[in-house]
């Protein structure tokens, strides 16, 4: 293995995250526009061409491979990109192999996860009711995605729920979403909503529900233990007494957490963004494609864009226009 990635903060970077397509089979109101238009098929790096990227960054030492979308389960042919990776677990040199998914296909494909190597899948999931997520996600239907959560538990993968707290749409829900998960045995994460894309800040801030407000109503009903631990990404946790189970917090705007940040973000088009909240990326598909038989260009991009990784996020509700928030959509980098 190569020297290990340390950034100018001293920060180990040894989790990577890739977008493995831009599209998806919803429209969530906070992360896409209702038209959104995709990138041509050409755009996109190939299967064997991430393979290629992700293996030189286990090379060296990425040891956690998230991989995201758009819906990263709509990519065709995605299970092949998968099933390749689980050389790198065989080998030792990849700890995890996970992904965030919306749930719709995962009927189809948990048991494929798990036969590749897959221990873990977060699936977002912001609200229990039907209408409601019909509207959230544009049209996406929530059955479809309660199968897909159960044959993800059937299958032997760990499910830990992701949702976005938005003031006035899941307020009312918070216990029957964290009973839900109780019931189930499953994790819930709550996320603060970060202002990116092209739909208005105003919405954003109108929606926006502090975590601190969460737990502090959370806090009414259960006896919130502060816990130590952490899995390699944002969230704080706390674990909820009475039922044992692991709430966590994602608090870009109210904590910032970027000190220990510890990952790189890959989109389908192959640039490197060092920060979700900020705009600079580097380029590695032309070192990928131009050299095809040789990975020390890529090598020397990668670590070359790892002295950019800035120290933190620039997302800013108090500052009005592009300035305080980032313009790309989630879908671009995948959360
Ligand atoms: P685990 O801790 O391994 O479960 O993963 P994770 O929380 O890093 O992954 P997940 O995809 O579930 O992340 C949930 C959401 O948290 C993302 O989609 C983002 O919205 C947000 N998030 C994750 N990492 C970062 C980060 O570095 N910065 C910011 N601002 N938000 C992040
Ligand atoms: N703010 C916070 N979270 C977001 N996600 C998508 N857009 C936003 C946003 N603007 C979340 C999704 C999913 C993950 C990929 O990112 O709900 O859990
Ligand atoms: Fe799709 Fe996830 Fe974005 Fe919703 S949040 S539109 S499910 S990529």
């Amino acid at each position: 293995m190569s020297a290990p990635l340390i950034d100018p903060f001293q920060r180990a970077i040894n989790y990577l995250r890739v977008s493995v397509t831009d599209r998806c089979d919803f429209r969530c109101v906070y992360c896409m526009s209702e038209n959104m238009t995709f990138l041509p098929k050409k755009e996109l790096l190939s299967l064997e061409e991430l393979d290629r990227m992700c293996s030189t960054f286990i090379e060296m030492g990425v040891e956690k491979l998230r991989i995201t979308g758009g819906e990263p389960l709509v990519r065709r042919d995605i299970m092949t990109f998968f099933h390749a990776m689980t050389r790198h677990l065989d080998s030792g040199a990849l700890k995890e192999l996970t992904l965030t998914t919306n749930g719709s296909q995962l009927e189809r494909f948990a048991g494929q996860l798990f036969d590749a190597g897959v221990r873990r899948v977060n699936v977002s999931l912001d609200t229990l009711d039907e209408k409601k997520f019909a509207d959230i996600t544009r049209w996406g239907r929530l059955p479809q995605v309660l199968r897909g959560v159960e044959a993800a538990q059937e299958a032997g993968l760990r499910v830990k729920i992701n949702a976005v707290a938005l003031k006035g749409f899941n307020e009312d829900e918070l216990f029957g979403i964290t009973e839900w998960c109780a019931e189930r045995d499953m994790d819930l994460t709550w996320i603060e909503v970060m202002p990116m894309g092209d739909i208005g800040n105003e919405d954003r801030l109108d929606q926006y529900w502090k975590l601190t407000d969460l737990r502090a109503r959370l806090a009414e009903r259960y006896t919130l233990t502060e816990l130590a631990e952490r899995t390699g990404g944002p969230a704080r946790y706390v674990r909820l007494d009475e039922t044992g189970q692991k709430i966590g917090f994602i608090t870009p705007l109210t904590h910032n957490f970027c000190e220990s940040c510890n990952r790189v973000r890959l989109t389908c088009t192959g640039e490197l963004y060092m920060c979700l909240g900020q705009e600079d990326m580097a380029d590695l598909r032309a070192p990928l494609r131009n050299f095809p038989n040789d990975t020390a260009p890529l090598q020397e991009a990668i670590r070359d864009a790892i002295t950019r990784k800035p120290k933190g996020h620039d997302f800013d509700y108090s500052r009005q226009g592009v300035d305080g928030r980032v313009t790309r959509h989630m879908s671009h980098t995948g959360g």
